[in-house]
């Protein structure tokens, strides 16, 4: 069995299931809308969100509508922040795709977005509980923040550790975290046993920015979006954060200043990326991932069930191991 078949193995029917409610709930008789759904809807995504909401509720049983409901609402939140992020990032790929902003517009993209919000919104509704609603409602609120942190951080002319990963817990963690939250929510999970996996949902939500981010400083026609692309939209991830802060000079602190300005070249970003891999901020990046995969691991102690244990284990490792 591959990784993500050890993943998947413990709910491969819930997965039916789930695609099911996702994929019901997109209807519309408005021609332009069903066109650009059907769009967004070519490609499925890897699915990581609904399915560590799933492995978390089975542990606790069988799975329930509401933990099917909690699952649709943070995988079409997380489409919406895609379709909305790849205008904020001026990015024309997408899962192998022309972006929906780069296929249609900017324009299209909002509107689109905002109407994937909603249907996310209807499924929070449909879990008929309370507290799932105001956990998706944190959450909207968390990954908002986030972005406009990292947007207004372009601005700080200090390249912060602390702020990068205030914005990656906001605008991604957060995700992973309600994700493993709700799932045990729905499940009837004990308060105690909510909060331990929404903090494993967590660390695995940072493990998974913190990859996405050294992604970007490799060429990857697999990973099915732009690479090289956060620098050009001003954004110095951890890697790059790492070896400037420590090894700098007066060309990085130049080449700072021009990412942050927006007038960076290409080049230049060649070289800013080059002196970030000489100075070990790729080796600094994975060791501070490892980290939290030996907090999660702590966690995972606590699962009793076998299959859910390795599957959750396996998914940990995917995360920080995964080439795309
Ligand atoms: C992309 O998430 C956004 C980030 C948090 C980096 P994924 O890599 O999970 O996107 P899909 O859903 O598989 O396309
Ligand atoms: C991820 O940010 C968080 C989102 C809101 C999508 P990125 O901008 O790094 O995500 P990608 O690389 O475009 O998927
Ligand atoms: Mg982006
Ligand atoms: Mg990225």
């Amino acid at each position: 069995m591959d990784k993500t078949a050890v993943i998947k193995h413990p709910i491969e029917q819930e997965l039916i299931e789930f695609k099911e409610v996702f994929d019901n709930s997109l209807h519309t008789s408005n021609p332009l809308l069903k066109e650009v759904l059907s769009y967004i809807r070519r490609r499925n995504g890897k699915m990581m969100r609904p399915i560590l909401a799933l492995l978390v509720a089975k542990q606790f049983g069988s799975i329930s509508p509401a933990t099917y409901h909690a699952a649709a609402t943070l995988e079409m939140l997380h489409t919406a922040s895609l379709v909305h992020d790849d205008v904020v990032d001026e990015s024309d790929e997408r899962r192998g795709q022309p972006s929906v902003n780069s296929a249609y517009n900017n324009k299209i993209s909002v509107l689109v977005g905002d109407y994937l919000l909603s249907t996310a919104l209807h499924h929070a509704a449909l879990t008929r509980n309370i507290d799932i609603v105001e956990a998706v409602a944190r959450l909207g609120q968390n990954l908002s923040e986030g972005e406009i942190l990292q947007l207004s951080n372009i601005s700080n002319e200090q390249l912060s550790e602390e702020v990068y990963y205030e914005v990656i817990r906001k605008k991604t963690a957060v995700l992973f975290a309600t994700c493993a939250q709700v799932g045990a929510m729905s499940a009837g999970a004990t308060e105690e046993e909510v909060e331990m996996f929404r903090l494993f949902g967590d660390k695995i939500g940072i493990c998974f920015q913190i990859k996405d981010d050294i992604f970007d400083y490799y060429d990857n026609i697999q990973i099915g979006k732009p690479t090289g692309n956060d620098m050009l939209e001003g954004k110095i991830t951890l890697p790059a954060i790492y070896a400037i802060n420590n090894f700098g000079n007066e060309r990085t602190a130049e080449l700072v200043r021009k990412i942050k300005d927006n007038r960076i070249s290409s080049a230049e970003i060649a070289e800013m990326v080059a002196f970030t891999k000489e100075h070990g901020g790729i080796e600094y990046a994975e060791k501070v991932m490892e980290e939290y995969r030996q907090d999660a691991l702590q966690i995972l102690q606590y699962v009793k069930d076998d299959a859910i244990r390795e599957a959750l284990t396996a998914y940990l490792n995917y995360v920080i191991d995964r080439t795309i």
